[in-house]
């Protein structure tokens, strides 16, 4: 590899390249190779090979983040020089959560505050306002990394919080911030220092719908625990969502509500999404879980003659081509036509469900509107659905029952495979056609 000269390097993805290229043989990504002079790789200490058993082993000292289940999400709370990523579209709310997070800590001891997108005085107002004004939350409204650095041998602190790493450049490197390798370097330099020094370090990385500015995609690899701060910026409930992690299992949430105050959390979510549900045709509750934490959520559908000559298909929170494939089984293997008509599908809560454990409460909730009959409001339901209409297994049926029974729900339609849990009647389906026929 050679040390330092011109490369191109693709902005969606990170692949380098000597030459320039219209398209990047990678991600397949069009006009995103931009000239970047690469980083000087500073040699590290010398680390000798040693066995395994010789090593020390730390203790995680987990550290609280005084927000209840996102402690639980992270594996236990933050670990002692753990870098965490915490990437999200603009505005969701990832310096509001942070600063509450600090506010918190600041108990501890000092937090350094790295805002390279709002003053020092716009922090301060944002924490007036949620009521964060700890004299230990040291703002450093800094954008050149060097000066970072400085700041980050001299001292220590509790944890730090650099937002964002897009906006944050180092001297040495010639391309502009929010370039890859700009956002590779300081991401770098950052959590070297602070793995060393044993600090806990949050990474604000913004996604934009372009992917115009290095995407936080190529850090993933760097950092010990990547969260996904998810939501419907015009909704009031936000997710966070483990999707790596170093220090415990991925797939965890937590669940919060944004308000004039901040974030709160929202302890029982499954109550939350479904409290509003109203029981009619085209209303499914599935149990969503990707992680350890199951929760209750409605899938509603809408399906009606089509106004135009080409039907529509609409999804909120649930893919479409997904949508379109379920209709297609449901017409090949159920006799459920749905070709002439418009068919929307949400997933109420604004929460979006990819597993495809949900595939079988979407085509029941679709065939439910169709028919116009209601399917039993005391059932929940859950399986993925194959190309031929078979109810294929899911993982995680265990929990899942065990939340549906906590909300006093009676029966679960669930695919053939599942373990009977008690206290709640099991229907086994082992196709969508067996599903309708039992329940509509
Ligand atoms: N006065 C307020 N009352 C209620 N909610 C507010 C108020 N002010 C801001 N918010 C919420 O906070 C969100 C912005 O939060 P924040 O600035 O933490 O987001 P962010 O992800 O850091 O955004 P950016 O990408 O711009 O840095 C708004 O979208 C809104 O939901
Ligand atoms: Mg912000």
């Amino acid at each position: 590899m050679k040390k330092s000269g011109v490369n191109y390097v693709c902005q969606s993805c990170g692949y380098i390249s000597v030459k320039w290229k219209g398209k990047c043989p990678h991600c397949g990504e069009w006009n995103s190779f931009m000239e970047e002079i690469s980083a000087h790789i500073n040699p590290s200490v010398e680390i000798k090979p040693r066995p395994i058993n010789s090593w020390e082993i730390e203790d995680y000292g987990r550290i609280s983040t005084c927000f209840e289940n996102l402690d639980i999400a992270l594996g236990g709370g933050l670990v002692k020089g753990q870098i965490i990523l915490i990437a999200g579209e603009p505005g969701i709310g990832k310096s509001t959560l942070l600063l509450q997070i600090s506010g918190r800590l600041a108990e501890k001891g000092k937090i350094l505050y790295i805002s390279g997108e709002e003053s020092g005085s716009q922090i301060a107002m944002r924490g007036r306002r949620i009521g964060v004004t700890n004299s230990q939350i040291i703002v450093y409204p800094e954008t050149v990394l060097e000066e970072i650095l400085k700041v980050l041998e001299k001292e220590d602190f509790t944890l730090v919080v650099v937002d964002s790493v897009q906006t944050i450049y180092s001297e040495s490197i010639e391309s502009s911030p929010g370039s890859i390798s700009q956002v590779r370097e300081v991401a770098f330099r950052i959590s070297e220092i602070c793995k060393n020094k044993g600090i806990p370090c949050f990474i604000v990385g913004q996604i934009t719908k372009e992917g115009l500015i290095a995407g936080p995609k190529v850090l993933e690899h760097l950092v010990d625990t990547v969260l996904y701060f998810e939501g419907e910026r015009y909704s009031h409930y936000r997710v966070v969502k483990v999707v790596k992690n170093r220090f415990g299992s991925t797939g965890e949430i937590a669940v919060f509500k944004m308000g004039d105050k901040g974030l709160e959390e929202i302890p029982e979510p499954s109550a939350f999404f479904i409290e509003e549900r109203r029981e009619s045709p085209g209303s499914a509750v599935f149990p969503y879980t990707e992680g350890s934490k199951p929760i209750l959520l409605e899938v509603q559908a809408l399906v009606l003659p089509a106004l135009y000559t080409t039907p529509q298909r609409k999804t909120q929170g649930f893919d479409v081509n997904r949508l379109s494939l379920i209709l297609a089984v449901l017409e090949k293997e159920a006799n459920l036509f749905t070709r002439d008509c418009d068919v929307f599908v949400n997933i109420a809560g604004g929460m979006v469900v990819k597993e495809p454990a949900v595939d079988l409460a979407v085509a029941l909730a679709v065939a439910s509107s169709k028919k116009n009959r209601q399917l039993p409001t005391d059932t929940v339901i859950f399986g993925e659905l194959g190309l031929s209409g078979e109810v294929r297994s899911v993982h995680l049926g265990e929990l899942r029952l065990k939340e549906a029974i906590r909300f006093g729900f009676k029966r679960a339609v669930v695919p053939k495979t599942s373990n009977d849990t008690g206290n709640i009647e099991v229907i086994p389906v082992s196709s969508i056609k067996e599903a309708l026929e039992i329940l509509l």
